[in-house]
């Protein structure tokens, strides 16, 4: 399983190291103990992992499972200019307990670099529109709006 970042950091207090790697099928349950709803946790844990396209990265400590980013990778089509690589942070969430400690931040800067590493050219993140607090996460780390979107319930 491959490691995003070499060098484990502490994260601030308790002062753990942490480090970001893939997620697998041997993290199904510490993942779904991460999700906010344990009745469809396991089946939403275990379509993003068998999903082509889906990348799971988590944050591990001795303490466990941190937090994880959801990674969607798209192509798409750029007219006369070939094709472009997109990653859609879909989800990202951090361990409720131990949230306001940049673990957030450190998936984040981890998806980022993942998506770098692959030759993306945009990183994209999806909040929905009463999570201010997940839209202000993303803001600090200089995301801004795009207003160039249309969507329609299918
Ligand atoms: C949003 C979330 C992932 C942030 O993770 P975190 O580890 O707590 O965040 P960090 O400590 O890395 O914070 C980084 C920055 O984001 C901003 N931020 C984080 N949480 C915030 C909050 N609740 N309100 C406002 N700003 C916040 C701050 O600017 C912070 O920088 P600072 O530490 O200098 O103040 C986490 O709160 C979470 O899991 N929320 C539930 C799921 C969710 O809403 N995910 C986002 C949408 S998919």
């Amino acid at each position: 399983m491959s490691i995003i970042e070499t060098e484990p950091e502490a994260i601030e207090p308790p002062h753990l190291p942490i480090r970001v790697r893939l997620a697998g099928p041997r993290d199904c349950e510490e993942l779904c103990d991460l999700l906010d709803n344990p009745a469809g946790a396991r089946e939403q844990v275990l379509t993003w992992l068998e999903s082509p396209g889906t990348t799971l990265l988590v944050a591990q400590s001795e303490m466990g499972l941190l937090g994880v980013a959801v990674l969607l990778t798209r192509i798409v089509p750029v007219p006369g200019a070939g094709a472009h690589k997109v990653v859609e942070v879909d989800n990202l969430v951090v361990r409720a307990d131990l949230r306001g400690r940049r673990i957030g931040r450190r998936l984040l800067a981890a998806a980022v670099e993942w998506s770098r590493q692959r030759r993306a050219v945009q990183v994209e993140a999806v909040v929905g529109d009463v999570n201010r607090d997940g839209r202000r996460f993303y803001e600090s780390f200089g995301f801004a709006a795009a207003h160039d979107r249309l969507v329609l319930a299918a």
